[in-house]
């Protein structure tokens, strides 16, 4: 192991602090070199080999965080890889040449049009994007496209099919349908969302404009795993919650959008992706700024874009093609799920109520046996350092989102303090 580096005195403070607030009940004892590093006397409340890894590491380079940044399964915004919160933080005042940041420089100067192509080079790369496709990058987050795709590549009174797998399915029908018929053509709510719709009894119209369906559905935990066959008609896919999560075949698609705050970077960019012969539905008559055929011919500065977002996301990419691409990460993430899956399965405390095929290797929705231990488990997490596990409100319980930027370290430590809550209290 690399030599320590003393910590600054205010990050020892609030180390101290943070730690101490941790050793509430003891089992172990952390190595007597951090202790004194800290200067504090304190132990650890369960399993302490992943947090002491995760403190070593942080404490060589202490410049970079204090220990007090935790392990965060939030759904969205999401944790990013602390690589390119890293270089963002070095960026900060001066980008590359600009003397300036790059939120202060203009979005059609020289710099920024080079990131903005660089980026999207990176992206086809990492995507295997194929020639004939745009790649936009938008604002208005996932629910405006709700809308915005049947304004571009439908007629109000022509039918759009719906795969209702979850709640951003049926959000998604909801804001849809004042511009199209928004068709409910499988639906899996009879089971509460535990499952895909089976394939054969999609009720599918062939002169359907589209037929629309959420890859993986962030609230529900419940993804497919195979992109379905839907013959001629153009597959759209919300892939907010899984884009860039494993290896895809794009050209399946007619069209692919996904908000950037899980896999991607900040919210406020919308990334889309677009076969070119969509792009001529887009009609004349609506407002430049929710064209996507006029954004595709202005590269995506038709307006000021979210420069930060598109820097940010840059970095990702780049953070992604330095980890291997997708098909490393896909295997990191498929890794990740089965450990935290196998863990919830093998206990009689833990339960997910998704059928096994239908799991999603992103958000991974669990639940303890009696509903009043929910707020002792949150709380006991974020003294042990884990945060954003609640559950949404429309199922309660816990959520463990394990996107892109979250370690097979981080999700070890999770269940090592799931399993010592399960045993404290089962
Ligand atoms: C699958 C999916 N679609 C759509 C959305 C909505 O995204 P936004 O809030 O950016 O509009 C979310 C947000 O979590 C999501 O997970």
């Amino acid at each position: 192991m690399a030599a320590l580096q003393p910590v600054p005195a205010k990050q020892c403070r609030l180390h101290a602090t943070r730690l101490r607030r941790m050793a509430a009940s003891v089992t172990t004892s952390i190595p007597n070199e951090l202790a004194d590093m800290l200067q504090c006397d304190i132990s650890l409340p369960f399993g302490t080999l992943g947090f002491v890894h995760r403190c070593f590491p942080l404490l060589e380079d202490a410049r970079e965080f204090p220990v007090t940044r935790a392990y965060n399964f939030s759904a969205g915004p999401a944790a990013l890889p602390e690589q390119v919160l890293i270089q963002a933080r070095e960026e900060m005042l001066e980008w590359g040449n600009a003397r300036a940041s790059v939120m202060e420089i203009s979005h059609r100067g020289r710099a920024f049009m080079a990131l903005a192509s660089e980026s999207e080079q990176d992206l086809r790369q990492l995507m295997t994007i194929p020639s004939n496709y745009r790649v936009l990058f938008l604002q208005g987050g996932a629910t405006q496209h709700f809308a915005q795709i049947p304004m571009n590549i439908a007629r109000p009174d022509q039918v759009a099919d719906y795969i209702v797998s979850g709640a951003w399915g049926e959000k998604a029908v909801t804001e849809a349908n004042p511009y199209v018929q928004a068709k409910i053509a499988a639906s899996s709510l009879d089971s509460v969302y535990t499952r895909i719709p089976p394939r054969a009894d999609w009720d599918l119209d062939p002169n359907a404009a589209y037929v629309h369906y959420t890859p993986n559905e962030t609230i529900h935990g419940v993804e497919f795993q195979e992109v379905p066959e839907v013959g001629d008609v153009a597959l759209v896919a919300d892939m907010s919650s899984d884009i860039l999560s494993r290896p895809l075949d794009v050209s399946k698609f007619g069209l692919i959008y996904a908000g950037a705050q899980k896999n991607i970077g900040a919210s406020g960019l919308v990334i889309l992706i677009v076969r070119d012969d969509l792009l001529e539905r887009c009609p004349g008559n609506i407002a430049r700024i929710f064209n996507y055929a006029d954004h595709a011919a202005n590269h995506s500065l038709l307006n000021t874009p979210n420069t930060y977002g598109w820097y940010l996301a840059s970095l990702v990419f780049k953070w992604l093609r330095s980890q291997g691409g997708v098909e490393a990460i896909g295997e990191r993430n498929r890794a990740k799920a089965a450990r935290l899956y196998a863990a919830i399965d093998s206990s009689d405390f833990y339960t997910n109520p998704v059928a096994v095929e239908a799991r999603s290797w992103m958000n991974v929705p669990f639940f303890l046996p009696r509903a009043e231990l929910d707020s002792m488990f949150l709380e006991e997490a974020d003294a042990n350092n884990l945060i954003g596990l609640k559950g949404h409100k429309l199922l309660g319980g816990m959520r463990a989102s394990i996107y892109n930027a979250t370690s097979l370290s981080a999700v070890e430590v999770l269940i090592d303090f799931m399993r010592d809550f399960a045993r404290r209290h089962g």
